[in-house]
This record gives structure tokens, C-alpha cells and sequence, in this order.
């Protein structure tokens, strides 16, 4: 296991994550290979890519003329079908899964690909909660199997939670750790505890500042600028939500409920009704703001939810 051997990299999952992985990887010279369940998403990953390229060149490479975005494309390639994805996985040294937050979907997805992968080939896992433990041993090959839990968005944050869990083999840890750095990161070695570090703390301090949203404590933006004018944050608690995505807040937090029945954990109920009302975030252009794309438009009027008078709520009548 040599990083400087990294070539390729599979990427199954793309999504907001996989997506971005799919930039930086682009970034550090690799080819990708990207598959997904869902074919609608070969086209949007592809916009995703290439606007995160150009957000790259802007940051991180204005000085740099030998770096062009439509070379970085032309080595992004997706598999059309799982037969295609699997024929370019042998020529791969990285394979990582970014599919949604489920241990069932995901153990049976691991179970599936791992027998067919070839020899050498390390895997990683963008699980931003679960067991890496229990994805590591359903794959089969738990020495390989290592927990890269990049945030939100992946190729602009340089911190990679590296999770080391109980039959990772110290090769593959460094490996990662190794290749990582040599992509830009500043990753740091976490513990597999559901959340691992990062959202093991995170998760219970944007429930409460959602419950505070529900008593009416705060508005969004308020509650946005509190943080990062106060705490210095890059972007308060709704913002951050809106672009992680409200079905990804809750099936990170039921899973870690489940994980560890901390009450904290369990998904407030202003979760459920945006989920229901497709209020997503950035991704369907409402959550706790109004987006064009990734431009904000409004801050939304929660004030609606909250049981003003309860008398009211206990009234039984006449
Ligand atoms: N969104 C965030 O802010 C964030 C941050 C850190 C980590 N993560 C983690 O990254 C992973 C992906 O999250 P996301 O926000 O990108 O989700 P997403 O919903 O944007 O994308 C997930 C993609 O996986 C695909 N998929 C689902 N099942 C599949 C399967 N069996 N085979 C192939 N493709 C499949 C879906 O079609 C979808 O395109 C999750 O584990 C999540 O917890 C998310």
C-alpha cells in the first residue's frame, strides 16, 4: 500500500458527498469512476463536479496555470451500470462509498461489491455516524476498511475524521492518513463511537438549536448570526443544516438514537415536518431558508409552530 501508487478511485454514492469527493480526488490527479443507484444522478453529479472544480481553481490554484478544470472533467468517467462500475474497480486503489446513512443498505451494498473487487484495493466509508466496525466485518475484509468521514462540503473543508476501529490494520489507517495528506487534507484519527468525534457533538447542539427554533427562542437568522458572529462559525446551525439536508440530519441522528438512546439524538419534531413537506434544504430550494441554487433568498418564519397558550392545547370543549 504506497499512496503514491493511487491512480484511480471508485466512488459509489453521488450525492451532495460523493460528489465533492469526486472534486477532490479530480484535484489530486486521480481518475474517478463514479456509480450510483439512481441514474438521474449522473448528470447532476457531473454540474456538482465541475462547479466545485471551478470553486478549487478560484481558492486554491489562482496561481497555478497548469491547473484546468475541463482536464480534471475529462478524467471523470460514470459507470452506467453496477456490471460497467465493477470492470473499472479493478484498475482502482481507492474505493469509497457515500450512499445514504443506512447500516442495512449499506452492509448489503458492501456484501455485494467486496467479493468482486480486486486484490490491494483499500475501501473507505463517508459514514458520518454508524458502526464503521460492523460495515468493516458485513464487507469481509475488515483490515481494509477504514472510516474517512469528510464534512460538509468535503472540498472545502480540510479536516477528514480518519475513524480506527477495532480490526483496522495499521497499513491501511497510515495509507489513508498518507493519501489524504498528500490530497490537501488535515486529517485526524477519531474513535468509532457513534458520531465519532465531530458528530458526536455536533448532532445534540443542532437538535437543541432546532428545539430553541420550535419555542420560538430565535429566528434563523438571528440563530445563524449568533453563532457565527459570536463563536466565530463559518455559518450558523440552519445554514449548515439547509445545505447538509434535512433527510441526511435524520437519518444521521435516529441512527445515532438507536446507537446509543441518548434522548438528545432523537430527531426533533420540525425534522419530520420538513421532511414531509420536502422542505429539504438547498437541495429541493426550501429548508430553514428560501435558496436560488446555493444563493440564499430568505429566511423562513418558523414562529407558526410554537404553542403559544397552553390552556388552549388542554382545553377540552363544552
Ligand atoms: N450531507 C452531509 O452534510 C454529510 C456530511 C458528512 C457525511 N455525510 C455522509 O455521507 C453519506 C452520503 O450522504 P449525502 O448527504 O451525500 O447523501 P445524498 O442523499 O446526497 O446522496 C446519497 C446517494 O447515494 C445513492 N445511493 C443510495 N443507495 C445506493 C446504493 N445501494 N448504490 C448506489 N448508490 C446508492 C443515492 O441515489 C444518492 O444519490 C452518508 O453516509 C452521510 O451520512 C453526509
Amino acid at each position: 500500500m504506497d499512496p503514491k501508487n493511487v491512480k484511480k478511485v471508485g466512488v459509489i454514492g453521488l450525492g451532495k458527498m460523493g460528489a465533492d469527493w469526486v472534486a477532490n480526488f479530480l484535484e489530486a490527479g486521480f481518475e474517478v469512476v463514479g456509480f450510483d443507484a439512481s441514474s438521474e444522478m449522473f448528470e447532476r453529479s457531473k454540474k456538482q463536479v465541475a462547479g466545485d472544480l471551478m470553486w478549487l481553481r478560484k481558492a486554491r490554484h489562482a496561481d497555478d496555470a497548469s491547473f484546468d478544470v475541463d482536464a480534471c472533467l475529462a478524467k471523470y468517467k460514470i459507470a452506467e451500470t453496477e456490471d460497467a462500475f465493477i470492470s473499472e474497480l479493478q484498475s482502482s486503489q481507492i474505493f469509497l462509498e457515500a450512499i445514504f446513512e443506512d447500516i442495512e443498505l449499506k452492509c448489503n451494498m458492501l456484501q455485494n461489491f467486496t467479493p468482486k473487487l480486486p486484490d490491494g484495493i483499500v475501501l473507505w466509508s463517508n459514514t458520518s455516524s454508524l458502526s464503521v466496525l460492523t460495515m468493516a466485518e458485513a464487507c469481509g475484509k475488515p483490515g481494509i476498511f477504514v472510516g474517512t468521514h469528510g464534512m460538509n462540503p468535503v472540498h472545502q473543508m480540510p479536516a477528514v475524521e480518519v475513524v480506527r476501529h477495532k480490526k483496522i490494520s495499521e497499513e491501511a489507517l497510515q495509507f489513508t492518513v498518507d493519501v489524504l495528506k498528500l490530497m490537501g487534507k488535515k486529517p485526524f484519527v477519531a474513535t468509532d463511537v457513534s458520531g465519532f468525534w465531530v458528530n458526536k457533538h455536533l448532532m445534540p447542539f443542532m437538535f437543541e438549536a432546532y428545539r430553541a427554533l420550535e419555542r420560538g427562542e430565535i429566528t434563523v437568522a438571528d440563530g445563524d448570526w449568533g453563532f457565527k458572529g459570536s463563536l466565530g462559525h463559518p455559518q450558523g446551525v440552519f445554514k449548515l443544516s439547509d445545505f447538509i439536508g434535512m433527510d441526511t440530519m435524520y437519518r444521521v441522528g435516529m441512527a445515532m438514537y438507536l446507537a446509543t438512546q441518548d434522548p438528545r439524538l432523537y430527531p426533533p419534531l420540525i425534522v419530520m415536518r420538513m421532511i414531509g413537506r420536502n422542505e429539504l434544504g438547498v437541495k429541493t430550494g426550501k429548508g430553514f431558508y428560501e435558496w436560488d441554487g446555493f444563493k440564499i433568498v430568505k429566511e423562513r418564519d418558523f414562529s407558526g409552530l410554537q404553542i403559544k397558550d397552553s390552556n388552549k392545547m388542554f382545553a377540552i370543549k363544552e
